[in-house]
Protein backbone atom coordinates (compact mmCIF):
# COMPACT_ATOMS: atom_id res chain seq x y z
CA UNK A 1 0.00 0.00 0.00
CA UNK A 2 1.07 3.58 -0.85
CA UNK A 3 1.10 5.72 1.70
CA UNK A 4 1.52 9.70 0.50
CA UNK A 5 2.52 12.51 2.35
CA UNK A 6 1.32 16.11 1.80
CA UNK A 7 4.18 16.88 -0.30
CA UNK A 8 3.88 14.08 -2.68
CA UNK A 9 0.42 13.16 -3.58
CA UNK A 10 1.32 13.30 -7.80
CA UNK A 11 3.56 11.14 -7.39
CA UNK A 12 2.04 8.67 -4.83
CA UNK A 13 -0.68 8.28 -6.71
CA UNK A 14 1.57 7.39 -10.06
CA UNK A 15 3.10 4.87 -8.22
CA UNK A 16 -0.49 3.53 -6.95
CA UNK A 17 -1.17 3.09 -10.57
CA UNK A 18 2.25 1.76 -11.75
CA UNK A 19 2.66 -0.80 -9.45
CA UNK A 20 -1.29 -1.71 -9.25
CA UNK A 21 -1.28 -1.17 -5.67
CA UNK A 22 -3.90 0.68 -3.41
CA UNK A 23 -3.11 4.43 -2.45
CA UNK A 24 -4.25 4.68 1.07
CA UNK A 25 -6.76 7.62 2.76
CA UNK A 26 -4.31 9.85 4.87
CA UNK A 27 -5.32 12.60 6.84
CA UNK A 28 -2.99 15.91 7.82
CA UNK A 29 -4.19 18.16 10.58
CA UNK A 30 -2.71 20.69 12.54
CA UNK A 31 -3.86 21.83 16.19
CA UNK A 32 -4.09 25.02 17.35
CA UNK A 33 -1.03 25.08 18.91
CA UNK A 34 0.97 24.03 15.54
CA UNK A 35 1.65 20.35 16.53
CA UNK A 36 0.76 18.32 13.48
CA UNK A 37 -1.13 14.54 13.41
CA UNK A 38 -0.81 12.56 9.75
CA UNK A 39 -2.69 9.56 10.15
CA UNK A 40 -3.59 6.50 8.00
CA UNK A 41 -7.23 5.60 9.01
CA UNK A 42 -7.94 2.75 6.47
CA UNK A 43 -4.36 1.05 6.55
CA UNK A 44 -4.98 -2.62 6.11
CA UNK A 45 -1.76 -3.22 3.98
CA UNK A 46 1.39 -5.88 5.12
CA UNK A 47 3.82 -3.25 3.35
CA UNK A 48 3.65 0.50 3.74
CA UNK A 49 5.51 2.54 1.11
CA UNK A 50 5.76 5.80 3.05
CA UNK A 51 5.94 8.52 -0.03
CA UNK A 52 7.40 11.84 1.12
CA UNK A 53 9.37 14.61 0.07
CA UNK A 54 11.02 16.21 2.88
CA UNK A 55 10.61 20.16 1.45
CA UNK A 56 9.78 21.60 5.09
CA UNK A 57 10.73 20.82 8.80
CA UNK A 58 6.95 19.86 8.91
CA UNK A 59 7.12 17.13 6.03
CA UNK A 60 10.25 15.96 8.07
CA UNK A 61 7.96 14.79 11.28
CA UNK A 62 4.90 13.78 9.30
CA UNK A 63 7.19 11.47 7.74
CA UNK A 64 8.01 10.05 10.84
CA UNK A 65 4.17 9.85 12.00
CA UNK A 66 3.38 8.44 8.68
CA UNK A 67 5.74 5.46 9.48
CA UNK A 68 5.11 4.99 13.19
CA UNK A 69 0.99 4.67 12.32
CA UNK A 70 1.85 2.15 9.43
CA UNK A 71 3.93 0.41 12.06
CA UNK A 72 1.19 0.48 14.97
CA UNK A 73 -1.39 -0.88 12.00
CA UNK A 74 0.62 -3.89 11.70
CA UNK A 75 2.59 -3.32 8.56
CA UNK A 76 5.57 -5.70 8.09
CA UNK A 77 7.95 -3.86 6.23
CA UNK A 78 8.08 -0.20 5.49
CA UNK A 79 9.98 1.04 3.05
CA UNK A 80 10.72 4.87 3.18
CA UNK A 81 10.91 7.01 -0.79
CA UNK A 82 12.07 10.73 -0.40
CA UNK A 83 11.30 12.09 -3.57
CA UNK A 84 13.05 14.88 -2.41
CA UNK A 85 15.39 14.32 0.64
CA UNK A 86 15.61 17.87 2.30
CA UNK A 87 18.50 18.96 3.95
CA UNK A 88 21.19 16.85 2.12
CA UNK A 89 23.07 19.59 1.18
CA UNK A 90 23.44 20.32 4.60
CA UNK A 91 25.62 17.17 4.25
CA UNK A 92 29.06 18.12 6.42
CA UNK A 93 29.90 20.95 8.88
CA UNK A 94 31.28 23.29 6.53
CA UNK A 95 32.33 25.50 10.08
CA UNK A 96 32.84 24.26 13.66
CA UNK A 97 29.69 24.29 15.57
CA UNK A 98 27.66 23.34 12.63
CA UNK A 99 25.59 20.00 12.59
CA UNK A 100 25.94 17.21 9.83
CA UNK A 101 22.11 18.01 9.17
CA UNK A 102 22.07 15.63 6.84
CA UNK A 103 23.27 12.84 9.05
CA UNK A 104 20.86 13.71 11.88
CA UNK A 105 17.57 13.71 9.83
CA UNK A 106 18.60 10.48 8.27
CA UNK A 107 19.10 8.92 11.53
CA UNK A 108 15.55 9.74 12.62
CA UNK A 109 14.31 8.05 9.21
CA UNK A 110 15.67 5.88 9.39
CA UNK A 111 14.34 4.58 12.77
CA UNK A 112 10.64 3.97 11.38
CA UNK A 113 11.68 2.30 8.26
CA UNK A 114 12.88 -1.28 6.87
CA UNK A 115 15.05 0.95 4.14
CA UNK A 116 14.85 4.18 2.03
CA UNK A 117 14.40 5.16 -1.75
CA UNK A 118 15.77 8.62 -2.86
CA UNK A 119 15.98 10.59 -5.38
CA UNK A 120 19.96 12.06 -6.87
CA UNK A 121 20.54 13.65 -3.22
CA UNK A 122 22.81 16.54 -3.81
CA UNK A 123 26.05 14.17 -3.34
CA UNK A 124 25.54 10.71 -2.88
CA UNK A 125 27.49 9.91 -0.09
CA UNK A 126 24.54 11.17 2.35
CA UNK A 127 22.83 7.47 1.18
CA UNK A 128 25.76 6.36 4.19
CA UNK A 129 23.99 8.32 6.55
CA UNK A 130 20.84 6.29 7.33
CA UNK A 131 21.39 3.30 8.97
CA UNK A 132 19.34 1.49 7.12
CA UNK A 133 20.33 0.14 2.81
CA UNK A 134 19.40 3.50 0.89
CA UNK A 135 18.93 3.38 -2.75
CA UNK A 136 19.19 6.46 -4.75
CA UNK A 137 17.59 6.88 -8.13
CA UNK A 138 18.23 8.80 -11.12
CA UNK A 139 15.69 10.64 -12.77
CA UNK A 140 18.05 12.74 -15.15
CA UNK A 141 16.92 10.69 -18.29
CA UNK A 142 12.99 11.57 -17.56
CA UNK A 143 13.46 14.85 -18.01
CA UNK A 144 15.29 14.33 -21.79
CA UNK A 145 11.50 13.35 -22.68
CA UNK A 146 10.24 17.07 -21.96
CA UNK A 147 12.50 18.79 -24.00
CA UNK A 148 11.43 20.26 -27.73
CA UNK A 149 12.65 17.60 -29.94
CA UNK A 150 14.04 20.42 -32.51
CA UNK A 151 17.18 21.53 -30.41
CA UNK A 152 19.83 22.72 -32.52
CA UNK A 153 23.50 21.70 -31.75
CA UNK A 154 22.53 21.67 -27.92
CA UNK A 155 24.59 21.73 -25.28
CA UNK A 156 24.19 20.59 -21.95
CA UNK A 157 25.85 22.62 -19.05
CA UNK A 158 25.86 22.00 -15.52
CA UNK A 159 26.50 25.01 -13.16
CA UNK A 160 29.36 22.87 -11.63
CA UNK A 161 31.21 19.52 -11.74
CA UNK A 162 28.50 18.33 -9.14
CA UNK A 163 26.24 18.52 -11.19
CA UNK A 164 27.61 17.20 -14.36
CA UNK A 165 26.34 13.36 -13.81
CA UNK A 166 22.67 14.77 -14.41
CA UNK A 167 23.66 17.08 -17.37
CA UNK A 168 25.55 14.08 -18.94
CA UNK A 169 22.30 11.78 -18.20
CA UNK A 170 19.75 14.06 -19.81
CA UNK A 171 22.67 14.30 -22.91
CA UNK A 172 22.35 10.69 -22.68
CA UNK A 173 18.35 10.61 -22.46
CA UNK A 174 18.08 13.07 -25.50
CA UNK A 175 20.22 11.53 -27.76
CA UNK A 176 22.20 14.24 -29.12
CA UNK A 177 24.64 17.13 -28.48
CA UNK A 178 27.34 17.99 -25.92
CA UNK A 179 27.54 18.14 -22.14
CA UNK A 180 29.90 20.40 -20.05
CA UNK A 181 29.86 22.27 -17.14
CA UNK A 182 31.24 25.67 -15.43
CA UNK A 183 32.99 26.27 -12.41
CA UNK A 184 30.88 27.27 -8.97
CA UNK A 185 32.36 28.38 -6.22
CA UNK A 186 30.97 29.65 -2.73
CA UNK A 187 32.59 31.54 -0.38
CA UNK A 188 32.38 29.83 3.09
CA UNK A 189 31.94 32.72 5.12
CA UNK A 190 29.44 34.71 3.06
CA UNK A 191 27.65 32.00 1.17
CA UNK A 192 28.06 33.87 -1.52
CA UNK A 193 28.52 32.22 -4.88
CA UNK A 194 30.37 32.83 -8.52
CA UNK A 195 30.24 30.90 -11.57
CA UNK A 196 33.21 30.87 -14.21
CA UNK A 197 32.10 29.86 -17.69
CA UNK A 198 33.97 27.55 -19.81
CA UNK A 199 35.73 27.23 -23.28
CA UNK A 200 32.81 25.58 -24.97
CA UNK A 201 31.49 28.22 -27.46
CA UNK A 202 27.21 28.69 -27.41
CA UNK A 203 26.72 31.25 -30.25
CA UNK A 204 23.51 30.30 -31.87
CA UNK A 205 23.38 27.20 -29.93
CA UNK A 206 20.52 25.83 -27.91
CA UNK A 207 21.73 25.17 -24.29
CA UNK A 208 19.75 23.42 -21.59
CA UNK A 209 21.71 24.46 -18.11
CA UNK A 210 21.34 21.21 -15.93
CA UNK A 211 20.94 21.26 -12.05
CA UNK A 212 20.16 18.94 -9.26
CA UNK A 213 18.03 21.54 -7.34
CA UNK A 214 16.84 24.85 -7.92
CA UNK A 215 16.33 26.85 -5.01
CA UNK A 216 16.10 30.31 -5.05
CA UNK A 217 17.41 30.53 -8.56
CA UNK A 218 20.08 32.24 -8.56
CA UNK A 219 22.52 29.40 -9.72
CA UNK A 220 20.67 28.67 -12.49
CA UNK A 221 20.06 32.25 -13.10
CA UNK A 222 23.56 33.17 -13.41
CA UNK A 223 24.00 30.35 -15.81
CA UNK A 224 21.83 31.02 -18.31
CA UNK A 225 23.28 34.93 -17.91
CA UNK A 226 26.78 33.52 -18.87
CA UNK A 227 25.21 31.32 -21.96
CA UNK A 228 22.87 34.49 -23.06
CA UNK A 229 26.03 36.42 -23.06
CA UNK A 230 28.16 33.90 -25.19
CA UNK A 231 25.22 34.48 -27.65
CA UNK A 232 23.15 30.93 -27.06
CA UNK A 233 19.92 30.70 -29.32
CA UNK A 234 17.03 29.13 -27.09
CA UNK A 235 18.00 29.03 -23.13
CA UNK A 236 16.07 25.83 -20.72
CA UNK A 237 16.66 25.06 -17.47
CA UNK A 238 16.28 21.66 -16.45
CA UNK A 239 16.58 20.24 -12.80
CA UNK A 240 15.00 17.25 -10.82
CA UNK A 241 14.22 19.06 -7.98
CA UNK A 242 12.46 22.19 -8.50
CA UNK A 243 12.12 24.11 -4.97
CA UNK A 244 11.57 27.69 -6.86
CA UNK A 245 11.65 29.33 -3.39
CA UNK A 246 10.42 32.93 -3.30
CA UNK A 247 10.73 34.85 -6.58
CA UNK A 248 12.94 32.24 -8.12
CA UNK A 249 10.59 31.56 -11.60
CA UNK A 250 10.44 34.60 -12.12
CA UNK A 251 14.38 35.43 -11.63
CA UNK A 252 14.70 32.72 -14.69
CA UNK A 253 12.40 34.22 -16.77
CA UNK A 254 13.65 37.44 -16.18
CA UNK A 255 17.41 35.44 -17.39
CA UNK A 256 15.51 34.78 -20.66
CA UNK A 257 14.78 31.00 -19.59
CA UNK A 258 12.35 30.13 -22.36
CA UNK A 259 10.62 27.23 -20.18
CA UNK A 260 11.97 25.03 -16.85
CA UNK A 261 11.35 21.45 -16.95
CA UNK A 262 11.44 19.39 -13.52
CA UNK A 263 10.58 16.28 -12.23
CA UNK A 264 7.83 16.05 -9.88
CA UNK A 265 9.95 15.12 -6.61
CA UNK A 266 8.58 18.18 -5.35
CA UNK A 267 5.10 19.27 -6.87
CA UNK A 268 5.09 22.53 -8.86
CA UNK A 269 3.67 23.99 -11.65
CA UNK A 270 6.86 23.28 -13.66
CA UNK A 271 6.64 19.55 -12.31
CA UNK A 272 5.98 17.93 -16.25
CA UNK A 273 7.80 14.87 -15.49
CA UNK A 274 7.08 11.74 -13.11
CA UNK A 275 9.61 10.02 -11.49
CA UNK A 276 7.53 7.36 -10.76
CA UNK A 277 8.86 5.11 -13.61
CA UNK A 278 12.34 4.90 -12.18
CA UNK A 279 11.12 4.51 -8.72
CA UNK A 280 8.94 1.63 -9.04
CA UNK A 281 11.50 -1.07 -10.25
CA UNK A 282 12.66 -0.29 -6.79
CA UNK A 283 9.64 -0.59 -5.06
C1 LIG B 1 24.40 23.31 -5.29
O1 LIG B 1 25.56 23.14 -5.66
C2 LIG B 1 23.25 22.78 -6.07
O2 LIG B 1 23.66 21.90 -7.07
C3 LIG B 1 22.41 23.87 -6.71
O3 LIG B 1 23.18 24.51 -7.70
C4 LIG B 1 22.00 24.89 -5.68
O4 LIG B 1 21.49 24.26 -4.55
C5 LIG B 1 20.97 25.82 -6.28
O5 LIG B 1 20.64 26.79 -5.32
P1 LIG B 1 20.11 28.20 -5.76
O6 LIG B 1 18.97 27.99 -6.71
O7 LIG B 1 19.68 28.84 -4.48
O8 LIG B 1 21.23 28.94 -6.39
Amino acid sequence: MIVSGSTSQAVSAALAARLDVPLAAVEYREFPDGELLASVPGFDGERAVVVVSTTTSDAHLEVLQLQDAVREAGASEVVTVLPYFGYARQDRAFKPGQPVSARAVARAISSGTDRVVTVNPHEDHVAGYFDVPCTIVDAGGRLATALPDDLMDPLFVSPDEGAIDIASTVRAGYGAGETDFFEKTRDVDTGETSIAPSDTAVVDRDVVVVDDIVATGGTMAESVDIVRAGGANRVFAACVHPLLAGTAHVRLARAGVEAVYATDTIERAVSSVSVAPVLAPEL
